[in-house]
């Protein structure tokens, strides 16, 4: 494994975002993370793991070690009357593992096509789109515990998962590194066509016959009409979560705009929309110089080019602020921040 020093990682991150990383290696497999984190304890760097990079938001230069994940294969590990028990490398792109899916006739994720990104991301934040979260067809992950260089299986209920949430994001932050997650996949559908506009879009494609493939290239559809192609527009996709408040604090807002979006939460809380909220507040489609908010959707902002990570965090902030001073609620970023 090499080890690489002054490395740009301004392909490597979907804002597009100029920084570099002091030290950079390629992970193909748990010995390399062993060997980099040895490096990096001897040098005293701070480890940074990424992957496809489409969910970060990089604020300064990396002083330490980038340890790039591209630990790769797709394997059937197991097959009962009813499913398959799927084990991917953490390195696979996770659309390139969706359609490989709906060509072997795997059911469960074809929502979540397009989501840009690694598969050892996936559970990190529990990625959803369309009605489904990773976290329904989820069997286990591993991965090596940095401190020590032992690998750790993790279940489903260890990955302690929420809406945009798990143990990684939150007390087990940083320790670990991902390098396979399991995923249990069905023979016989169940589609999943009644969020948002799967339906409608079906219908306009003029498309009667549910399979894996027509899903989701609905999904792809409606993805591809509002969010913006990180090859075009950086960003990172929705930069904040959708809030979850108390009722009391969702009627508050009703009273004044009626058709303000929210969905059931649990007892007594609803999640608002926060495209709604940064919509309302008229910051859909601001720009500032090189940085902004996309003009299709409200939740995603932009790096139009010339755009640090600095003057989108401190846009966020801004942001923030607005939308708590009109609405009464705190919106959460999604994104990490380096
Ligand atoms: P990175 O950005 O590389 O990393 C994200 C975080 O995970 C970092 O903290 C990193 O340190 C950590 N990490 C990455 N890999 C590992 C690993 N192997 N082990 C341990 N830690 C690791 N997300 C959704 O949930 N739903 C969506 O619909 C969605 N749509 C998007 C649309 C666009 C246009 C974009 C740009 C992003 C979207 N996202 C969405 C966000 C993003 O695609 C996901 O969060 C994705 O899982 C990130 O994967 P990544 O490999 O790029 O992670
Ligand atoms: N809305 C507006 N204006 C906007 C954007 C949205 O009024 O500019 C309204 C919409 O009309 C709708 C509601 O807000 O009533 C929700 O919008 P949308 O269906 O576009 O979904 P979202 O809540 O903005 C979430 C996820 C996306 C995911 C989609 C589809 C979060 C933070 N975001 O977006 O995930 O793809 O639903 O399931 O939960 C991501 O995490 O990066 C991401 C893109």
């Amino acid at each position: 494994m090499k080890i690489l020093e002054n490395q740009s990682l301004q392909s490597l991150n979907t804002f597009g975002f100029d920084v570099k990383a002091a030290y950079m290696a390629e992970i193909t497999g748990v010995e390399d993370v062993r060997e980099a984190t040895a490096f990096g304890n001897e040098k005293q760097l701070e480890a940074l793991i990424l992957g496809g990079g489409s969910n970060v938001l990089f604020t300064k230069n990396v002083d330490g070690l980038v340890m790039l994940n591209r630990i790769k294969g797709i394997t059937v590990e197991e097959e009962d009357a009813t499913s398959y028990v799927v084990k991917v490398g953490a390195g696979e792109s996770w659309h390139g593992f969706v359609e490989h899916a709906i060509s072997q006739n795997w059911a469960g994720i074809e929502n979540l096509a397009l989501i840009p990104g690694n598969v050892g991301a996936s559970p990190m934040q529990n990625i959803g789109a369309y009605g489904v979260e990773i976290v329904q067809v989820f069997e286990y992950l591993e991965a090596v515990h940095l401190p020590t260089g032992e690998v750790h299986t993790f279940k489903n209920d260890d990955c302690e998962f929420g809406y945009r949430e798990s143990v990684f994001k939150r007390k087990l932050k940083g320790q670990y590194l991902i390098t396979h997650v399991a995923y249990r996949l069905q023979k016989t559908p169940t589609f999943n066509t009644s969020y948002g506009a799967i339906e409608a879009e079906l219908e306009r494609m003029g498309i009667a016959d549910l399979t894996l493939r027509n899903v989701a290239d609905a999904v792809i559809a409606i993805r591809s009409s509002k969010l913006p192609d990180p090859k075009e527009i950086g960003n990172s996709g929705s930069f904040f979560k959708n809030p979850v408040v108390p009722v009391e604090v969702y009627d508050k807002v009703k009273e004044k705009w009626s058709g303000a979006p929210a969905y059931p939460a649990g007892e007594g809380q609803v999640k608002m929309a926060a495209g709604w909220l940064i919509d309302q507040a008229g910051w859909k489609g601001y720009r500032e110089g090189d940085y902004g908010v996309h003009a299709k959707q409200a939740l995603v902002l932009v790096n139009h080019g010339g755009a640090t990570g600095q003057d989108v965090y401190d846009l966020s902030q801004r942001i923030l602020d607005d939308v708590y001073s009109k609405f009464g609620v705190r919106l959460e970023r999604e994104v990490n921040i380096l």
